[in-house]
């Protein structure tokens, strides 16, 4: 048998935790894949509080820095998360030193993925983060390596659980996004400050990832267009489920002649696609792929459990000596591709507008739609109260049949000026294929 794999984990949170029960409950199975003993040498933490953990004869170390660039160690484990900080410290330690790096933390990938992705080129050292998208779900070895033989066309999904939560519940039970937010946080979905998932930011991090992997290029977090769920209401998804469609927050990044689009955004998705039917906290992504067609995984997209599994993974990938380079080709084979800006986008559109009840409002937008080329699909007034006098406003809902994203942002501008529209129209991308 080769000698033990030493490794150090730092960051002893939901994941590191689960990461330390699961190496003691796996052991004899893990050494008998790899051939070797996997063994926790060295842990960090912020605090040194007891935690029901059995970590063995494993060293504390206060500064995950020394653990990542202490001798003791064949491999590590940052565990800590942020962009920034004790983790990005760590990681450089570990990696400049050609130790093996295993993260789960999309958020210093996207913002330094390239810059470690060249530090573990230059030291010989594996760079492995099958946890950093979608928890459990082994969507990294599949674009990586699964799906070698592919031209990838489109990558889409649902990334963040806290929001399909959130836009589940509202859909199943009717209640408002304030009541399913607070839910979520109670439940430890959310976090305090909800921002970073309800605004879309933790899903661009992920989507960053999945764009690099699927088509070779270099990570391009600047280049996506980010729109939270704060603004759907019960009113958008009761409309979306009358048209067939739900509404979910999706991360899709697309391959065209014109360059790679990045976006993240309340979607409308037709309510037999698998992405629609993807419930709860539960993560799902579909790859286009010229050769396989299109593929959707789907399940558990955090937890600490979850989450461990896809670390497990990676720590076994690496004792057994089977690794591949992190963003599948060498970081200066990845391409510089061209951005798609969002103004460019094409598809069609939902549009929930509050139009003034009075003789023409509804043809001036007809109006302002045909001058932008826009064919509407289907028009739709909503529940227009018994008793509505002239100049109050009723919803009325547009579907569209494909235009741009500047076609329709033009056309709404002016039907607002025209003062056929109060208030911001609510626009919502529907993702047709
Ligand atoms: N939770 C999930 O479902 C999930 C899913 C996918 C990916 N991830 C990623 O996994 C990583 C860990 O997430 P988590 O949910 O396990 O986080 P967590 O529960 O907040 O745990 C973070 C851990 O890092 C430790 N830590 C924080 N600052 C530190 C420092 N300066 N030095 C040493 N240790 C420090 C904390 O120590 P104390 O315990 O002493 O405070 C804690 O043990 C993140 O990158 C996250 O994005 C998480």
């Amino acid at each position: 048998m080769t000698k033990p794999l030493r490794i150090g984990v730092a960051g002893l949170g939901s994941v590191g935790a689960a990461l330390v029960r699961l190496l003691q409950r796996r052991r004899a199975d893990l050494r008998a894949r790899t051939g070797r003993d996997i063994t926790i040498v060295g842990v960090s933490a912020r605090s040194r509080r007891e935690r029901g953990l059995d970590l063995g004869g494993a060293r504390f170390y206060d500064d995950p820095a020394a653990l990542a660039a202490s001798s003791e160690i064949d491999l590590f484990v940052e565990l800590i998360g942020g962009a920034d900080g004790a983790a990005y410290d760590a990681a450089r330690a570990a990696l400049s030193r050609g130790v093996p790096l295993v993260t789960a933390n999309k958020a210093m990938l996207a913002a330094h993925g390239l810059e470690l992705g060249r530090l573990a080129e230059s030291h010989g050292a594996p760079l492995a983060f099958e946890a950093a998208v979608a928890g459990g779900i082994p969507i990294i070895k599949t674009l990586r390596e699964g799906l070698a033989g592919n031209a990838v066309r489109r990558v889409s999904g649902i990334l963040n659980g806290t929001c399909n939560y959130i836009l589940s519940r509202m859909e199943t039970e009717g209640l408002p996004f304030e009541a399913c937010l607070a839910d979520a946080q109670r439940l430890g979905y959310a976090e305090a400050d909800p921002t970073f998932d309800i605004g879309g930011f933790d899903t661009a991090h992920k989507l960053a990832i999945l764009a690099s992997l699927a088509f070779g290029a270099k990570i391009d977090v600047g280049a996506i267009s980010i729109e939270g769920i704060q603004s759907i209401t019960l009113a958008d998804l009761a409309a979306a489920d009358e048209l067939g469609y739900r509404i979910k927050l999706l991360g899709v990044a697309e391959r065209s002649e014109k360059g790679i689009e990045q976006r993240v955004h309340p979607t409308m998705v037709a309510k037999a696609a698998p992405l629609a039917q993807t419930m709860g906290v539960h993560n799902a992504i579909t790859i286009d792929g010229d050769a396989i067609g299109a593929l959707t995984l789907v399940g558990p997209g955090a937890g600490g459990d979850a989450t461990a599994s896809a670390v497990a993974a990676d720590i076994c990938d690496i004792a057994r000596g089977d690794v591949a380079p992190a963003f599948g080709r060498p970081i200066d084979a990845l391409e510089e591709a061209e951005r798609v800006p969002m103004q460019r986008h094409e598809g069609g559109y939902y549009v929930r507008l509050a139009v003034v009840e009075r003789p023409g409002s509804v043809a001036t937008i007809s109006t302002r739609m045909a001058e932008q080329r826009i064919s509407i699909e289907a028009i739709m007034q909503k529940g227009k109260a018994k008793g509505v006098t002239a100049n109050e406003v009723v919803p009325v809902v547009l579907l569209t049949h494909a235009t741009t994203e500047t076609a329709i942002r033009e056309a709404l501008a002016l039907a607002v000026a025209d003062g056929a529209v109060r208030e911001t129209p609510q626009v919502i991308r529907i993702e047709r294929d």
